[in-house]
C-alpha cells in the first residue's frame, strides 16, 4: 500500500489505483463525466482536474505514486474544473424538467449541481446536424451530445463492434456511425453499449422518449415552448433555481418508474439488468452491476423484449376438442390434465408418460416439474432441451475431469493467453462472452485460434483460422495432442502431478500422425503444428466450444478430445485456463442441474444410486424409480413405438428444434394426451390436447444458472399478465391434483429445499443470491463457491483428472451425389433460435425479417444464384423453401441456414442420427439437394441490417486528436484560468 495525501487527510491506497478512484471511494467527489470505471480514462471532458504537487493533472487517467499531495479543491483545480464544464454547457442544453432523462442519473445535470455551475461564460450553441431517428431502438441527438467519446470507447473497446467514432478534426465534431453514415445503415448491432453509458440524452432508447417524464409527452412544439422559457428566466435565477425544480419532478418520476433486477432470458451469458417500467411499459434496460456481463448487452438483452406485451400471449388454458382449441378455465384445464395424466398412468403404467422441462424455465420450476415425474407419476422420463446440444460437452467433462460444467468463468476467458474457439459463431450466439475476447484480442495482445467452417466474425478476427473439412475436429485436435507429446510440449509435471490413463491415451493417438490429419482434415500440417507450437508457447488457454461440436455423432467425443487437450497441457486448475462449453440457452445448464435429466436427480446424483435415493426418498416420502427413463431422443421414438402415450412438455418448440422435425411432428400426432405449457401459442402447441399459458421470466421470480455455473436471482418486474401463472405455480396445481401436498409460497422454499438433497448446491438461498449477489457452483453449506473449478483436486474420488482415449468414426449423413451439399446450421444474433420470442420485437424484425440459405459465390456463380433467389433444399428427410445470400462465410459446396424460421424450419432437413452416448441428435451432420427456383425476390436480408455497414476500428476515443485541435487547451494550463460566477 502507498500513503497519499489527499486535501490534507493521508489515504492508503493501492499501487496503478488510479486517483479518480481514490478521491471518490474514500468520500471525495471530484466532478468527473467522460471517466466510466468499466470503460476506464478516456480523458475528454478535462472535469476531473486537480492538483498534484502544485500541477494540474487529470485525476481519472493519473496512477497514484508515493507520497503524492493532492487538492481537489484548490482555486487553481475548482477553477480548471468549471471551465471544463463550461465547455461541455456549450455542447448540451440544459432543459431537465423536460428532459426523458432527468431520473437522478444524468452525469450533466449532476456536475452542474455538484460544481454549483449558476451561469454559462461559454453560450450553448447548436451544431448543423439532424436527430438521427434510423435505428429502431435508440437515436441520437448531436445538440445534446457533450462529445464526451463514452460511446465510442463503448463501442470500440468493450464491444468491439468498432462503428462509431468523433471526427475530431471537423469545425463541428460529432458522434459517427462507420464514418458517416445514417444509424440504421451502419454497422451498428444495436447492442446499446452506447446508450447505456451516455451519460446525457444525447443518446437515448426511444421506449424512453416521450414517457419517462411528466412534461416529455407533449408535442414538439409544446416542449420548445417550455424549453424557451426555461432559458428566459435562467438569466435572473441561475441554474440553481431551474435544477431545483427538475429535481421536483423527478421526485415524481421515482414513484412511478419502477427499477428491477433481472436475468437475460435469452442466452447463457447471464446477462443482469434493472429493468425500468412505468406500469407494463417497459422503459429501458439498464445493465450495470451485473457480474457476467457489467454494461454489456446484446440487442436481445437490451431490446428484445416486444413479447412481453405482444398481443398474442395466451392468456387462458385452452382444450382441444373437436379438432378444435376452445378457451377453458383454470380449473377445467387442471382437472383434465390430472384426470388424463392419472388415466394413462392408471391403464398403461408410470412410463408410459413423459415430462419436458424448459430451459426457459427458473431452476425452481426445473426441479418440481422433475419432482413431479418421479414422486407422483412414479417415472424417470424427464428431460429437457440440453440433450439437443450440451450433453456432449457435459459427457466430455464427466469422463475427463468430474463436473458438467464450464471450468472457469467469463473472466478466465478474458485473461487467457490464448483463446481457441471450435465450432461457436461466439460473435452471434453469446455475444457478450465474445465481447470479451474481441477486446482482450484488440487491447491486451491475446491469441485467437478458431476453428469452424464459416468464417464469422471470430474467425475473420482470429490470428490463425481453420477450416477443417466437416466433421473432423476430432482428428485435428487429437493430432495436436499427439504432436504435443511426440515432441516432448506437453507439460509432463502436470501430467504426472494430476492427470490418470497416459499411456493408454497416448496409445490411442497413434492414428493422428500430421500426416494422416492433414490428409483426412484438409489443414495442411504446417496449421496442425502451429496451433501446437501456439498452445505449447501460451502461458495459458481457454478452449470454447459449442453446437459446431456437440451436434455430431461424435460429439461426446469430439469434447473429451478438446478436454484431453487441455489436460496434457496442464490447461486447468489455474486462472485463464480451462474447458468453456457455452450453454446455449439461458437457463439450459440449470435445467439439468436441477434433475430435469432421465438418469440423474438434481445435482448429478445419479437415479441408479441407491444412496442418494434413499436421500431423495426420506426428503419426499415416496419410493422412486431406479431405472433410467427416456430421454427426448427416446421419447419420440417411444411414440411411435407406441410405448408412450402422453407427454406434458413446457415451452420447448420441440416440433421445430428437434432434429428431423417432420418425424417428431408425426409423433406428436399419436399421443393419446399432449399437454403444452407456453407463453404464445407455438407450433408444438398445434399438436396438444390441453394448452397452459406460463409466464415468462419477466413476470416471475426464481433462479437461473448461466454457463459459468453462476446462479442470480430473477426479481417479479411485471405481474403476470392476467389469466397466466408463473410456471412453478402451475406445476404445483397440477401436482397437488394429482394427490401431491405441496405448498411452496415462494420459490425461494423450493431452493431450500434443493440446497437441503443436493450437496452441489447446499449453501444456495435466496439471500446469498440478493439483487446482483451470485454463487458460482458447487456452493459448500457455508456459501463458499467456486467461480474456478479444480483449484485443489479435480472431481473424482482420487482428485486426478482422467485422460480418457477417443477414436474418429466418421460422420452420418454424408453427401453422395445426389445430396451433394453439405448443410450446416445455427443462431443468428438478432434472434433467438426460432424466433418465437425475437419477432415479436419490431425493430428486430425490421432489420432481420426472414431466414436465408448461406451460399457461397462460387456455388452461386456455378448455379445461377443471387441474394434474393429462391431455392428448395430437399435432404433424405424432408424439404425447405428458402431464399439464398451469397456470402463469403460460407466456402464451396458447404451452405448455411439459420434457425430462425417457423416456417421453413431447419430441421426439416436434419436427420434422426444421435450421438450414441448422449443420444443428442447430429444436426449438423446434413447433406441436401439444391432445386434453384425461378422466382427472384429481395435479399432477405435488408440493406439495414448491420452485416452490410463498414465499421471503421481505431484504437479508442483517439482523444490526441482533439486535443491537436487549434482551439484546444487543457483548462487553466497558461491562457488565464476563466472565472466562472458560482455561488462559492
Ligand atoms: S454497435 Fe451500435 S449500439 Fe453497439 S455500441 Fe456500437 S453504435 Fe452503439
Ligand atoms: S453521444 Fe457519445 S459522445 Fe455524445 S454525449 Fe453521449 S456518450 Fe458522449
Ligand atoms: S442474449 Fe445473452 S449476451 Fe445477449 S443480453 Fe442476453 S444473456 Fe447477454
Ligand atoms: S473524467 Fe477525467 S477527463 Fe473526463
Amino acid at each position: 500500500m502507498m500513503k497519499v495525501a489527499i486535501d490534507g487527510i493521508v489515504q492508503e491506497a493501492k499501487p496503478d489505483e488510479l486517483l479518480i478512484d481514490l478521491i471518490n471511494g474514500t468520500g471525495g467527489s471530484v466532478p468527473h463525466v467522460c471517466y466510466h470505471p468499466q470503460l476506464g480514462p478516456v480523458q475528454t471532458c478535462d472535469t476531473c482536474m486537480v492538483e498534484v504537487n502544485g500541477r494540474l493533472v487529470r485525476a481519472c487517467a493519473t496512477p497514484i505514486t508515493d507520497g503524492m499531495t493532492i487538492s481537489t479543491k484548490s482555486a487553481k483545480a475548482e477553477a480548471a474544473q468549471v471551465e471544463a464544464f463550461d465547455r461541455i454547457l456549450s455542447n448540451h442544453m440544459l432543459y431537465c424538467t423536460v428532459c426523458d432523462n432527468n431520473n437522478g442519473n444524468c452525469v450533466v445535470h449532476n456536475t452542474t449541481k455538484l460544481l454549483a455551475i449558476e451561469h454559462q461564460r461559454i453560450p450553448f450553441r447548436t451544431k448543423p446536424y439532424e436527430v438521427d431517428n434510423t435505428n429502431p431502438f435508440y437515436r441520437y441527438d448531436p445538440d445534446q451530445c457533450i462529445l464526451c467519446g463514452r460511446c465510442v470507447e463503448a463501442c470500440q473497446n468493450v464491444e468491439v463492434n468498432e462503428t462509431l467514432s468523433i471526427n475530431w478534426e471537423d469545425p463541428n465534431p460529432r458522434v459517427l456511425w462507420d464514418g458517416g453514415s445514417t444509424i440504421g445503415e451502419s454497422s451498428c448491432v444495436s447492442c446499446g453499449h452506447c446508450v447505456t453509458v451516455c451519460p446525457c440524452n444525447a443518446l437515448m432508447e426511444k421506449t424512453m422518449l416521450g414517457h419517462a417524464g411528466f412534461l416529455t409527452s407533449l408535442k414538439k412544439s409544446a416542449l420548445s415552448g417550455m424549453i424557451e422559457v426555461v432559458k428566459g428566466v435562467e438569466p435572473e435565477t441561475g441554474y440553481g433555481g431551474i435544477l431545483q425544480v427538475s429535481e421536483a419532478e423527478h421526485a415524481m418520476r421515482e414513484h412511478r418508474i419502477r427499477k428491477t433486477k433481472t436475468v437475460c432470458t435469452y442466452c447463457g451469458v447471464g446477462c443482469s439488468f434493472d429493468v425500468w417500467t412505468k406500469d407494463r411499459h417497459i422503459l429501458k434496460v439498464a445493465p450495470e452491476h451485473g457480474p457476467a456481463n457489467g454494461i454489456s448487452t446484446c440487442v436481445k438483452g437490451k431490446f428484445g423484449w416486444g413479447h412481453i406485451n405482444s398481443e398474442d400471449r395466451l392468456t387462458t388454458p385452452l382444450i382441444r376438442e373437436g379438432g378444435k382449441f376452445r378457451q377453458a378455465s383454470w380449473d377445467e384445464a387442471l382437472g383434465l390434465v390430472a384426470r388424463r395424466l392419472s388415466e394413462i398412468k392408471e391403464k398403461d403404467g408410470a412410463d408410459s408418460l413423459a415430462f419436458i422441462s424448459s430451459s426457459k424455465c427458473t431452476n425452481e420450476e426445473s426441479y418440481l416439474l422433475q419432482k413431479l415425474a418421479r414422486v407422483l407419476i412414479g417415472t424417470n422420463n424427464v428431460d429437457n432441451c440440453s440433450r439437443y446440444c450440451q450433453s456432449p460437452a457435459t459427457m466430455g467433462l464427466f469422463r475427463t475431469v468430474g463436473y458438467g460444467g464450464d471450468s472457469g468463468s467469463i473472466s478466465d476467458i478474458e485473461k487467457a493467453d490464448l483463446v481457441l474457439i471450435i465450432g461457436s459463431n461466439t460473435a452471434e450466439s453469446h455475444p457478450v462472452i465474445a465481447t470479451r475476447v474481441k477486446s482482450s484480442h484488440k487491447l491486451d495482445g491475446q491469441k485467437l485460434i478458431v476453428s469452424d467452417l464459416r468464417e464469422h466474425e471470430m474467425a475473420k478476427r482470429a490470428d490463425l483460422f481453420l477450416h477443417p473439412k466437416p466433421a473432423t475436429d476430432l482428428i485435428w485436435i487429437n493430432a495436436v495432442s499427439r504432436y504435443l507429446l511426440d515432441q516432448g510440449l506437453a507439460n509432463t509435471k502436470f501430467l504426472n502431478q494430476w492427470v490418470n490413463g497416459l499411456e493408454e491415451y497416448q496409445k490411442s493417438l497413434e492414428p493422428f500422425s500430421l500426416e494422416a490429419a492433414a490428409q483426412q482434415t484438409g489443414l495442411s500440417e504446417r496449421t496442425i503444428r502451429t496451433v501446437a507450437h501456439m498452445i505449447a508457447e501460451a502461458k495459458s488457454t481457454c478452449i470454447l466450444w459449442a453446437m459446431g461440436v456437440t451436434q455430431h455423432t461424435q460429439g461426446s467425443d469430439i469434447s473429451t478430445a478438446i478436454s484431453n487437450l487441455l489436460l496434457i497441457t496442464g490447461n486447468y486448475m489455474r486462472p485463464g485456463t480451462g474447458a468453456y462449453p457455452l450453454r446455449g440457452h439461458n437457463n439450459v445448464q440449470g435445467a439439468s442441474d436441477h434433475g430435469s435429466m432421465p438418469n440423474m436427480l438434481p445435482g448429478y446424483q445419479s437415479v441408479d444410486d441407491p444412496e442418494v435415493r434413499q436421500r431423495f426418498e426420506a426428503g419426499w416420502k415416496v419410493k422412486l424409480p431406479s431405472t433410467k427413463g427416456l430421454d427426448n431422443h427416446q421419447m419420440v421414438e417411444a411414440i411411435h413405438e407406441g410405448k408412450l402415450k402422453a407427454m406434458y412438455l413446457i415451452g420447448e418448440e420441440m416440433s421445430i428444434v428437434d432434429s428431423n422435425a417432420n418425424y417428431v411432428a408425426a409423433g406428436f400426432e399419436k399421443l393419446d394426451f399432449f399437454v403444452v405449457q407456453d407463453i404464445f401459442f407455438s407450433n408444438t402447441c398445434r399438436y396438444a390436447d390441453v394448452v397452459l399459458p406460463g409466464a415468462p421470466s419477466l413476470e416471475k421470480e426464481g433462479t437461473f444458472t448461466s454457463t459459468e455455473r453462476r446462479v442470480q436471482r430473477l426479481y417479479e418486474v411485471l405481474e403476470p399478465l392476467a389469466g397466466c401463472k408463473p410456471d412453478w405455480k402451475i406445476i404445483q396445481d397440477v401436482a397437488n391434483r394429482l394427490g401431491g401436498d405441496w405448498r411452496y409460497q415462494h420459490p425461494s422454499e423450493i431452493m431450500d429445499e434443493i440446497a437441503s438433497l443436493t450437496p452441489m448446491f447446499a449453501g444456495v438461498n435466496y439471500k446469498r443470491l440478493e439483487s446482483y449477489k451470485s454463487l458460482q457452483w458447487p456452493v459448500s453449506a457455508d456459501g463458499t463457491d467456486e467461480p474456478l473449478l479444480y483449484t485443489k483436486r479435480f472431481a473424482f474420488p482420487d482428485g486426478k483428472a482422467r485422460l480418457f482415449p477417443v477414436s474418429w468414426k466418421g460422420p452420418t449423413d454424408r453427401p453422395n451425389a445426389e445430396f451433394d451439399l453439405h448443410l450446416n446450421n445455427g443462431r443468428l444474433l438478432e434472434h433467438f433460435h426460432e424466433g418465437n420470442l425475437t419477432y415479436r420485437t419490431e425493430g428486430i424484425r425490421e432489420k432481420t425479417p426472414d431466414t436465408f440459405v448461406e451460399v457461397s459465390p462460387e456455388l452461386a456463380e456455378e448455379r445461377g444464384i443471387q441474394s434474393g433467389t429462391w431455392v428448395q433444399l430437399i435432404s433424405r428427410y424432408g424439404k425447405v423453401r428458402v431464399r439464398a445470400l451469397v456470402t463469403d462465410r460460407v466456402r464451396g459446396k458447404e451452405l448455411y441456414m439459420p434457425m430462425n424460421s417457423v416456417e421453413s424450419p431447419v430441421n426439416r432437413l436434419t436427420s434422426s442420427h444421435t450421438d450414441p452416448v448422449t443420444n443428442t441428435p447430429a444436426y449438423k451432420e446434413a447433406s441436401v439437394h439444391m432445386n434453384v427456383l425461378a422466382e427472384v425476390g429481395e435479399s432477405p436480408l435488408p440493406r439495414i441490417n448491420p452485416r452490410f455497414g463498414h465499421p471503421t476500428p481505431q484504437s479508442g476515443v483517439e482523444v490526441e486528436r482533439k486535443w491537436k485541435r487549434p482551439d484546444y487547451a487543457p483548462p487553466g494550463n497558461g491562457n488565464g484560468l476563466v472565472q466562472l460566477q458560482t455561488k462559492k
